[in-house]
């Protein structure tokens, strides 16, 4: 692992209007790492992934991405940067009434001329490229179903079939399994694994299973109330530290 943060957060806060989402988060994430955000309804967890992708500017404090500074880049530089990172959001973001291979396609956008991506929307180009990254999401059939047709769990695999079309540096999944069962989960978490382990890519994705993130990723943090309550290996999380951080109140 290279001594160079891909992610750092110095002394950053996050205020809507007066409400404090997130509170003097100090936080370094390295390449090739797999961290886990786990925390309670409304700890922030994706207010954090949205200030790693710069779609969220912090009230104080600076997000570091990529070696550079997100709040100090001009617009197309910061593109750039987000180029190297694909994130799922948990709301997924996918067009409902195309077909599920321009929302795959969509993955290349970055990459893609304008007048390359207006073809593709009559004649869908890459079609293999798609077609294989949905057979890895195990819904290879659905290349040109209408994406509003598909289940919840589906269309969450769609969304992770873009990012792998995208092939990033980095991965930023929200709630990636939210809506799976738990077969699925485990493939869906396999993937997300491997696609971290052999393509080298960081992972940073919040979830509610404790299971899964202790089993898929290396380092967990918690978050509580907006805080960073404890950053540690997933061999070393204990019962206790769980506990403390669901507890209702203090
Ligand atoms: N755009 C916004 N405007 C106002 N408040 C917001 C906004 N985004 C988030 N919040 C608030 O910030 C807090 C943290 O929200 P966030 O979505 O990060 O939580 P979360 O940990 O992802 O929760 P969940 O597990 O339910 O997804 C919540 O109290 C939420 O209501
Ligand atoms: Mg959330």
């Amino acid at each position: 692992m290279s001594n160079d943060p891909i992610f750092e957060l110095k002394g950053v806060n996050q205020q809507f209007s007066s409400f404090p989402a997130l509170v003097d988060i100090n936080l370094q994430i390295y390449p090739g790492e797999r961290v886990a955000l786990v925390g309670s309804s409304g700890a922030g967890k994706s207010t954090l992934l949205r200030l790693l992708n710069g779609t969220l500017q912090p009230t104080h404090g600076e997000v570091w991405a990529l070696g550079r500074n997100l709040s100090r880049l001009p617009s197309r530089k910061l593109r750039q940067i987000q180029g190297q990172m694909g994130t799922v959001y948990q709301q997924l973001h996918l067009v409902d009434n195309l077909r599920v291979i321009h929302n795959v396609n969509a993955g290349h956008l970055g990459r893609w001329s304008f007048f390359k991506a207006a073809v593709s929307l009559v004649y869908p180009l890459e079609v293999e490229t798609a077609r294989q990254a949905l057979t890895q999401v195990g819904i290879p059939e659905k290349l040109y179903t209408r994406t509003d047709w598909l289940s919840g769990g589906q269309q969450q695999r769609v969304a992770l079939a873009r990012v792998l079309v995208q092939n990033p540096l980095v991965i930023l999944a929200d709630e990636p399994i939210s809506s799976l069962d738990p077969q699925l989960s485990r493939e869906v978490m396999d993937l997300l694994e491997s696609m971290s382990e052999k393509g080298g890519k960081t992972l940073v994705t919040s979830l509610h299973s404790i299971e899964f993130a202790c089993s898929h990723c290396q380092r967990i943090v918690g978050l509580r109330e907006g805080k960073i309550l404890f950053d540690l290996p997933a061999v070393e999380v204990s019962e206790e530290r769980i506990e403390e951080l669901y507890r209702l109140g203090y």
